[in-house]
C-alpha cells in the first residue's frame, strides 16, 4: 500500500502565518505538521508517500527533501489549482500505479494509529474504507450514513458493536454521503483518512463540481456506492484534530504537549509561562505572562502585558495579545 498526503490547500484560516510558512510544514509542538502524517503512515507499513503540493512546492521540497531523513521515500506532484480533494487526488494516479493507497488530509492530527482499519480494509477486499468520527457539529464535515450506526443503538449510546467484532472498532457499510449538509442525517463525520483500492480512478472523470465549486472526495465515494462497490466506514476511537483554524491549531498543540510547556532550549524567554505554551528554536519572547499560545521558531515577540490564545511569528511588539494570529515583518 502507498500513501498520498493532500497538502495543496492555501491554509487561509491561519493567515498571515501560513503566508510565510506553508501549513504542512508549520511547526506543531516543534515538529512540522506533516511529520505526524509520516508517523501514522509508517505505522501501517507505508514507506512510499506522495505529497500533493500547491504553490508552496519549492518550500516543501526544501524542508522535506526525498523523505529519507523521515524514514520514507517521498514524491511530489503539483495540483495546478486547489479545486477540491478529488481533483487533488487525481494527480497522484501515476504514483499509485494500480496499488491501493491511504489518503491522508495534510491538516489532520490523530492520537492513535490505524493498524486495525488498514487490516480491515485489506482483509475485506472493499473498494474503500473511510475513517469516521462522531462529532457534535456534523454540518462542518462530510457526513456518512452508516448501516448499523442507528443513533439510539450506536456504541456511544451503549448499543451493540458493528461488523468489527468484539474489541474492534465499529465498521459498517456506508449507505449515503453528503458534504457539509445543512441538516445532517448522522453524527459521523468523514475524519480525513481514507483507504482506496484502484476502483476510485474510474469514478473521478465523472465528477461534477459541487455547490461550493470543488470536486469533492465525498461525491467520488458516493459514486463508488452508486456503482455497487463495497464502501465501508470505520469509527475512529482516538482523538482527531483538524488543525485548520486558530482554535483547532492551539487545541492540537495543547494536546501534543499534554497541556504543559515545550520551550526549545535554543530560545530566550522572559515572563511567566502558563499552561499549553510552545516556544520554537531561536525565538526571543518577552512578556508579562503567556498561556495557550505558540511562538514560532526565530520569532521576536515583545509584549508589556499578557499573551493568550495566540499564534505568533516574525517580529511582534504589543501590549496585550489575545486570540490573534500575527507574523510581523518590521
Ligand atoms: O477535515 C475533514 C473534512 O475534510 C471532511 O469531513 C470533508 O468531507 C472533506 O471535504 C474535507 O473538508 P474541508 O473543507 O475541511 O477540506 P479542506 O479544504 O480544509 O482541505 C483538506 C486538506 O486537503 C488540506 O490539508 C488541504 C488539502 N487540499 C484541499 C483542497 C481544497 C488540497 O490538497 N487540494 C485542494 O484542492
Amino acid at each position: 500500500m502507498k500513501g498520498v498526503i493532500l497538502a495543496a490547500g492555501k491554509g487561509s484560516r491561519l493567515f498571515p502565518v501560513t503566508h510565510h510558512i506553508p501549513k504542512p510544514i508549520l511547526p506543531l509542538a516543534n515538529r512540522m505538521t506533516i511529520e505526524y502524517a509520516f508517523d501514522r503512515l509508517k505505522e501501517i507499513g507505508i514507506s512510499e508517500v506522495c505529497v500533493v503540493v500547491g504553490e508552496s512546492e519549492p518550500r516543501m521540497r526544501e524542508a522535506l527533501g526525498d523523505g529519507s531523513s523521515f524514514g520514507i521515500s517521498l514524491a511530489y506532484v503539483r495540483q495546478t489549482e486547489p479545486k477540491g480533494l478529488a481533483h487533488a487526488v487525481g494527480f497522484a494516479k501515476d504514483f499509485v500505479a494500480g496499488d491501493s493507497f491511504a489518503l491522508y488530509l495534510g491538516d489532520a492530527i490523530y492520537s492513535d494509529g490505524f493498524e486495525t482499519y488498514a487490516r480491515h480494509f485489506t482483509e475485506s477486499g472493499c473498494a474503500n474504507l473511510n475513517i469516521v468520527k462522531p462529532v457534535e457539529d456534523p454540518s462542518r464535515f462530510g457526513v456518512a450514513n452508516v448501516e448499523g450506526w442507528e443513533l439510539p443503538l450506536s456504541p456511544m449510546n451503549g448499543g451493540e458493536r458493528g461488523l468489527g467484532g468484539e474489541g474492534e472498532p465499529f465498521v459498517g457499510p456506508i449507505q449515503k454521503l453528503v458534504e457539509k449538509p445543512t441538516n445532517p442525517e448522522s453524527n459521523l463525520a468523514m475524519a480525513g483518512l481514507y483507504f482506496f483500492g484502484p476502483e476510485i480512478w474510474s469514478v473521478l472523470p465523472d465528477l461534477e463540481p459541487s455547490p461550493r465549486g470543488e470536486f469533492e472526495i465525498t461525491d467520488a465515494i458516493q459514486l463508488l456506492i452508486d456503482r455497487g462497490e463495497n464502501v465501508l466506514a470505520g469509527v475512529y476511537e482516538g482523538t482527531w484534530f483538524d488543525t485548520g483554524t486558530l482554535d483547532s491549531f492551539l487545541a492540537t498543540s495543547s494536546f501534543l504537549v499534554g497541556g504543559g510547556q515545550l520551550i526549545d532550549p535554543a530560545s530566550q524567554v522572559r515572563g511567566a509561562i502558563g499552561e499549553s505554551v510552545v516556544v520554537g528554536q531561536g525565538a526571543i519572547l518577552e512578556c508579562l505572562c503567556i498561556e495557550d499560545s505558540v511562538i514560532l521558531p526565530g520569532a521576536e515577540i515583545r509584549s508589556t502585558g499578557a499573551i493568550k490564545h495566540s499564534l505568533l511569528g516574525g517580529r511582534v511588539s504589543s501590549d496585550e495579545l489575545e486570540g490573534v494570529i500575527e507574523f510581523g515583518l518590521s
